[in-house]
């Protein structure tokens, strides 16, 4: 028995996906734009990157980003508890209320850690956290810091949330967690009847939306607002490290509690804050985002041809009209299988393998851009088109 036991099970995984690319761990040796990058020297489109407006490059985050570099320097050096808020932490956190209409924001270091400070800040060993079946490792990972009782229910079921709530011995001690638009399957939330259910029960409901902000609603601040249900949701949290293409995380709320958070929430208080040029850089993504509307045209075309595109390649591909296109391929064997070939082909996407999904739904995970171009999206099908032909897992067209 040694300390480096429980690692045998991840060298075995990695040791059965055999000779070739190693999945997990691509080397990226440059990215020459939003969608193109350099891998083992050959020049590699990106379908399975979240820069769903395709800001990384965009002249005004870039500048900006430089400007707050020069002025502020490279790094904060600590916690904005130890070292003090800067100016522009705060600017970006009234950004983000003003932008969704609430009283209060708090922005995080990353998105990973928005999840972990509000959902282990706001929830104790008395309380309850119960999680969409589906939820992303940060927050069953923040449910877990919490100490409070975790239950889950059936994904995307509010029939099965109402269930689990009666339960509960007083549900204004429950806080429940969904996401948007979920980052694997591509499918989405029904946030209103979600939101309904936590009222007619009194538990709380945190959304987060992390894939769907920039995609969906008149703003595009996600799937509560495409619904109309911004009102009703108690807890908004989303990333800067997809759509607006940086690094962090906030969380949005009416709630007055909010505040408190910078004080009373470890993942907040015990790390480094957003560096100067972070922080800038989003600011200047949301306003490019609120100026330039075409981007999320361009996203929903590239979206569109490319699930077209699938369907006649005679390709399963999830059933949600999002930025995020699975290909279900079946076994571990066969996505790796495809994996690698798309790669030599140029094309990089995201493989799924379990834990992330059932052991028989291993799929690709494809996502889209608005700096893709037609042609960009064409590729891509076709190069899925020609792997799976050569694997017989579509029809050769007669
Ligand atoms: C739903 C969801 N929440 C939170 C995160 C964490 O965000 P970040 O990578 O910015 O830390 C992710 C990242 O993949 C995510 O998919």
């Amino acid at each position: 028995m040694s300390l480096f036991d429980k690692l045998q099970a991840t060298a075995d995984r990695l040791s059965e996906a055999g000779p070739g690319a190693v999945p997990f761990d691509t080397h990226i040796d440059r990215i020459l734009s939003p969608t193109e990058v350099l891998i083992d020297g050959r020049r590699t489109l990106m379908c399975g990157s979240n820069n769903y407006l395709g800001l990384s490059f965009h002249p005004e985050v870039i500048a900006a980003g430089q400007a707050a570099l020069a002025a502020e320097g490279a790094g904060t050096t600590g916690s904005r508890a130890a070292n003090g808020t800067y100016a522009a932490h705060r600017q970006l956190e009234q950004q983000f209320a003003q932008l969704y209409g609430m009283r209060h924001a708090q922005i995080f270091t990353t998105g990973y850690q928005a999840n972990l400070g509000i959902i282990s800040g706001l929830c104790g060993p008395d309380d309850a956290v119960i999680v969409d079946m589906e939820s992303h490792a940060s927050i069953y990972d923040g449910a877990r810091l919490s100490g409070a009782s975790v239950f889950a229910f059936r994904h995307n079921a509010p029939d099965d949330l109402r269930r689990k709530l009666a339960r509960q011995p007083d549900p204004r001690r429950c806080l429940v967690v969904i996401e948007g638009l979920y980052s694997i399957s591509g499918d989405v939330a029904p946030v209103a009847a979600f939101a309904d259910v936590c009222r007619e029960a009194g538990a709380f409901l945190m959304v987060d939306e992390a894939h769907a902000f920039g995609a969906y609603g008149t703003n595009g601040l996600g799937r509560s607002e495409a619904e109309g249900a911004l009102d009703r949701v108690d807890f908004i949290v989303g990333t800067f490290s997809k759509t607006l293409a940086g690094t962090g995380g906030y969380c949005v709320s009416n709630h007055d509690a909010l505040p408190l958070l910078h004080f009373a929430s470890r993942p907040y208080v015990f790390t480094a804050s957003a560096s100067p040029a972070s922080v800038a850089s989003v600011a200047a993504a949301i306003r490019v985002m609120g100026s330039e509307p075409r981007l999320r045209d361009r996203l929903w075309n590239n979206i569109r041809r490319a699930r077209a595109g699938f369907i006649a390649a005679g390709f399963e591909i999830g059933e949600t009209e999002s930025p995020i296109v699975p290909v279900f391929l079946g076994s571990a064997s066969r996505a790796v299988t495809f994996w690698r070939a798309l790669l030599e082909q140029g094309v990089y996407v995201n493989l799924m393998l379990p834990p992330a999904t059932r052991p028989d739904a291993c799929l690709l995970r494809t996502s889209y851009s608005a700096a893709h171009s037609a042609e960009d999206v064409d590729r891509a099908v076709a190069a899925f088109a020609e792997v799976g032909r050569a694997l017989a897992i579509v029809p050769t067209p007669a």
